[in-house]
């Protein structure tokens, strides 16, 4: 796929499927984002969260990852796990540092191309409840909240969201 540069910005982001050479760096920016995360967060989430290489190497088994780009830094990563026909949004994040700079919008407008790229008739992300950017993301990307999980990742509710395309 080739790239999708967003013109408003300066320098210019770049979204694209990432490659096995952008492995460490994505591991690193996992690292940095939940080593940054409030503090409160169960253990297990955290160290579920931040990849080894070979661990996100599994990870992308069967998941279309798009990393974003300011000036050959990778700044963000979302994955697109196509399932039954729906693509779910999976392990999206963003350097803290470049937060609000529609670096995950450009990552969810990467996802609903690809999505329909596949036919997928729907893209559907969750979150944990206590994530309110995430929500307000979602949400601002045209996502309607359809539901939520109770204590359904490390006894935390998760709340769902889904794009009808
Ligand atoms: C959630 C996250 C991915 C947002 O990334 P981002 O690049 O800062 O988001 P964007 O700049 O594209 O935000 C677009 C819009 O979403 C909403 N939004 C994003 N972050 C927000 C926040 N912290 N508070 C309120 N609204 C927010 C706003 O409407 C924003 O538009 P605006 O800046 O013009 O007001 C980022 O905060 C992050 O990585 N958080 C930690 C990991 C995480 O929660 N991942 C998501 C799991 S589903």
């Amino acid at each position: 796929m080739s790239a999708i540069s967003d013109k408003a910005a300066a320098p210019a982001l770049a979204v694209e499927r990432i490659t096995h050479q952008d492995v460490p760096a994505i591991c690193a920016l996992y690292k940095k984002v939940w080593e940054a995360a409030p503090s409160g967060l169960p253990t297990e989430l955290l160290k579920a969260w931040q990849p080894t290489p070979l661990e996100f190497t599994s990870w992308m088994e069967g998941v279309t990852y798009f990393a974003a780009r300011r000036e050959g830094k990778l700044i963000g990563v979302v994955g697109c796990e196509v399932r039954h026909g729906a693509c779910h949004l999976v392990n999206l994040a963003v350097d803290p540092d470049t937060r609000r700079q529609r670096v995950a919008s450009s990552l969810i407008a990467a996802s609903l191309e690809w999505a329909k790229h596949t036919n997928a008739p729907v893209v559907w992300g969750d979150a944990l409840a206590r994530f309110t950017a995430a929500a307000a993301l979602l949400k601002h990307a045209g996502f309607t909240e359809c539901g939520v999980l109770h204590k359904h990742e490390w006894n935390e509710d998760v709340r769902l969201f889904e794009r009808i395309l």
